[in-house]
């Protein structure tokens, strides 16, 4: 926890907080001493996630939707009444409805209202406090591998965490760009990870391993926090998302990885 943001009694404020990634965030930064504002749709879960952390440190749980700009409004004068700071923002809530690219018009609107307007909501309420606290605090966004290498099987999932990743490299730019501005903004992109109700297989890696990841990415004032895990190493990752671009540069047809005139040559290249 080698940064300032991440120093004993400031706050950090956590989205999708009840379960998985989000959890294991706020078990860590209650841990280091830092106050937190846990916020999640789940009342029920939300409470019992928040209760053990209650002894630690000072809590605060706050039932709302990422996806409601108003409700998160109201989370932030929640937080900066209780507290007056906020050190870390990270907007990590996600849901997942697979559906393909003609149907599913209601999951298509819920997956991009939560996974890509929850992010934006959370900084267009939070950020002007943050930048006029004119203290290091970070904004860290939950990316995934998705919204980059672009994988058949969830588009609105992996069309949102794409726009994700170009909204928050923009805030960054923007922040860096905004004189004696002292928030930074960082994507943490986790591998495959057990969370939720799901067992815990190999080749996964645990939400704690993840925050482990984020903690130092952000000590390192890195941007892209690209979390390997059991299966995917981190020279895998970057071969592929080097693949990925390259459909562009070399006008091969989108999604080439999965294509079966480019099996081979993808299996050369990655071998
Ligand atoms: N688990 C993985 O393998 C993996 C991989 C890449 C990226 N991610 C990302 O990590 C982040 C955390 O996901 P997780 O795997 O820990 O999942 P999770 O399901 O354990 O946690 C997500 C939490 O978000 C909450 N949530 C859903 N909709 C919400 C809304 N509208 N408002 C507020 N809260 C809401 C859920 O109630 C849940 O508690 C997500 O952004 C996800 O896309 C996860």
């Amino acid at each position: 926890m080698n940064h300032p943001v991440f120093a004993k009694g400031r706050v950090a404020v956590v989205s999708g907080a009840a379960s998985g990634i989000g959890l294991a965030a706020c078990k860590k930064f209650a841990a280091a001493g830092m106050k937190i504002c846990m916020t999640d749709i789940t009342a029920d879960d939300l409470a019992a996630a928040a209760e053990p952390l209650k002894s630690q440190t000072d809590v605060i749980s706050v039932v709302a939707d990422v996806a409601n700009m108003e409700q998160m409004e109201g989370l932030c004068e929640t937080v900066y009444g209780a507290f007056g700071d906020v050190a870390v923002l990270m907007n990590n809530a996600a849901t997942r409805q697979p559906v393909g690219c003609w149907e599913g018009y209601e999951a298509w609107q819920k997956t991009l209202h939560v996974n890509l307007w929850g992010g934006i909501n959370g900084v267009q309420a939070f950020a002007p406090h943050m930048i006029k606290q004119a203290m290091p605090s970070a904004i860290i966004n939950t990316g995934s591998k998705q919204g980059i290498t672009n994988p058949p099987g969830n588009p609105p999932y992996n069309v949102a965490k794409a726009a994700v990743k170009s909204y928050t490299e923009l805030l960054q730019h923007e922040l860096r760009n905004s004189e004696d501005c002292q928030v930074t903004a960082h994507l943490l992109v986790p591998g495959w990870t057990t969370t939720g109700k799901a067992d815990h297989k190999p080749g996964a890696w645990l939400p704690a391993q993840v925050i482990e990841k984020m903690v130092a990415g952000v000590s390192a004032n890195d941007f892209y926090i690209i979390c390997p895990d059991d299966e995917t190493t981190p020279e895998m990752d970057r071969q592929r998302i080097l693949w990925s671009a390259q459909d562009i540069t070399e006008n091969r047809p989108p999604l080439s990885r999965w294509h079966p005139d480019y099996k081979q040559l993808f299996e050369d290249y990655s071998s």
